[in-house]
């Protein structure tokens, strides 16, 4: 069997890291031809040593001038910039791409790996929540796949077998509903930077665990899996479920429940996209039945954690409002992680954004990256603003 050729998108991520444990453990079934990051030269060059691709890719121009410094004397090409990264993702002789990429950041390869006809293990929910309306008529056009491994999509995915769409009552997404589950409103108000990065039962990338306290990332999520399982919103219910170890579930119309269990451990989803069709031997997520005591199931509390409820509703409008969503939140987070918002504006910008920004109910591209441009610029004059509470 010849390994199949990965470009790793993001590889200096917390996805990115996971995916090259999974490569590690399978001698022989993959061969890493490009990594991709953003800034971060030091861990690029120590995975380039230990997975020798041809390519290297970072976005930030003055890393890039650092990593080809210091990778001249060796047999590797170093690229530099966004539009590189994006022909990575589109390489003649790769076989899966997997976009680890934060962020809206990774829309553009993910499009780039669906119009080449590729497999595309996607962490990246952003890319599904923003570019929404372009994928379906270009995975259809492409016969491209896209192998979800965000944990609850290949969690339904795996539920939803191969059943036809007639026979799914529902989609059930579950949410630990991070750290703050139970804070009352005026707690929220208070909450900082530390306990908001402090999540539960994941150890994720910043952007993600920030979104995973506001219940942003499951509106992400309910976004995501609307594009992906073709599915209306009114199909998708989100539940809590603090222990993380029922990853999502599908509910058929003769009322049978299909769950799918693990561990929270990311190296389970990323190896089922790798390998599918198949399944391999491993102890990724390897569950331990005898230690778990309870499993527990709670509503949503949409007036606690708005911007779920947000998400809903830029989903059902669809067009440009996730993309407008999606960035606005993005800005947000990064200003609550670095400009010293408070925590419960997070979803006040991502509101007033979809209310302000005009959407375009059959978008373009061009219109998809002008929405996201406008929110970003709408929440940046926001949070310039005194009055912003
Ligand atoms: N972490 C999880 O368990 C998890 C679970 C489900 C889904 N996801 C999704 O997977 C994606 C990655 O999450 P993560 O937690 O792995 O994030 P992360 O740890 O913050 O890593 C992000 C990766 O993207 C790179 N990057 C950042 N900005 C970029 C840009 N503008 N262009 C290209 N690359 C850029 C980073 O490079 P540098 O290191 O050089 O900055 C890094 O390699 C997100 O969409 C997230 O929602 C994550």
């Amino acid at each position: 069997m010849t390994a199949k050729k990965i470009a790793l998108l993001g590889s200096t991520g917390s996805i990115g890291r996971s995916t090259l444990d999974v490569v590690k453990a399978h001698p022989g079934q993959f061969d890493i031809r490009a990594l991709a990051a953003h800034s971060n030269v030091e861990l690029l060059i120590k995975q380039y040593r230990a997975f020798r691709p041809q390519y290297l890719c970072i976005i930030n121009p003055d890393s890039g001038a650092a990593l080809k410094e210091r990778v001249k004397d060796e047999p590797v090409e170093v690229l530099v910039g966004r539009d590189e990264m994006v022909h990575l993702a589109g390489l003649a002789e790769v076989d899966i791409v997997v976009n680890a990429v934060v962020g809206a950041a990774g829309l553009l390869a993910s499009l780039e790996a669906v119009k080449k006809g590729k497999r595309l293990a996607l962490a990246n929910k952003e890319s599904l929540v923003t570019g929404g309306p372009l994928f379906p008529p270009l995975v259809e056009k492409t016969k491209a796949l896209i192998l979800p491994i965000d944990s609850e999509h290949s969690a339904i995915w795996q539920a939803l077998g191969n059943s036809r769409e007639e026979e799914v009552r529902r989609i059930i997404i579950t949410a630990s509903g991070g750290p703050f589950r139970k804070f009352s409103l005026d707690q929220l108000r208070e909450v900082t930077v530390k306990q908001a990065l402090n999540h539960p039962t994941w150890k994720m990338g910043p952007k993600i665990t920030v979104d995973s306290s506001t219940l942003a990332n499951k509106g992400l999520e309910v976004i995501e899996a609307v594009v992906l399982f073709s599915m209306p919103t009114e199909k998708l219910k989100v539940v809590i479920h603090p222990q993380s170890t029922i990853h999502s579930m599908v509910e058929f119309v003769d009322s049978s429940i299909m769950a799918q269990l693990s561990a929270p451990d990311m190296r389970l989803p990323i190896s089922y996209a790798l390998f599918w069709p198949k399944r391999v031997a491993s102890n990724f997520g390897a569950l331990n039945l005898d230690s778990l005591s309870e499993l527990t199931f709670e509503q949503p509390d949409f007036d606690r954690f708005p911007a779920l409820k947000l998400a809903y509703d830029v989903a059902a409008a669809a067009g440009t409002a996730p993309a407008i969503f999606n960035a606005a939140n993005e800005v947000a987070v990064d200003a609550f992680l670095n400009k010293g918002i408070k925590f419960l504006q997070i979803a006040e910008l991502i509101e007033d954004a979809v209310e302000t920004i005009e959407g375009v109910s059959r978008p373009t591209l061009e219109d998809i990256l002008n929405a996201d441009r406008m929110a970003r610029q709408h929440v940046e004059k926001m949070i310039g603003k005194p009055t912003c509470s």
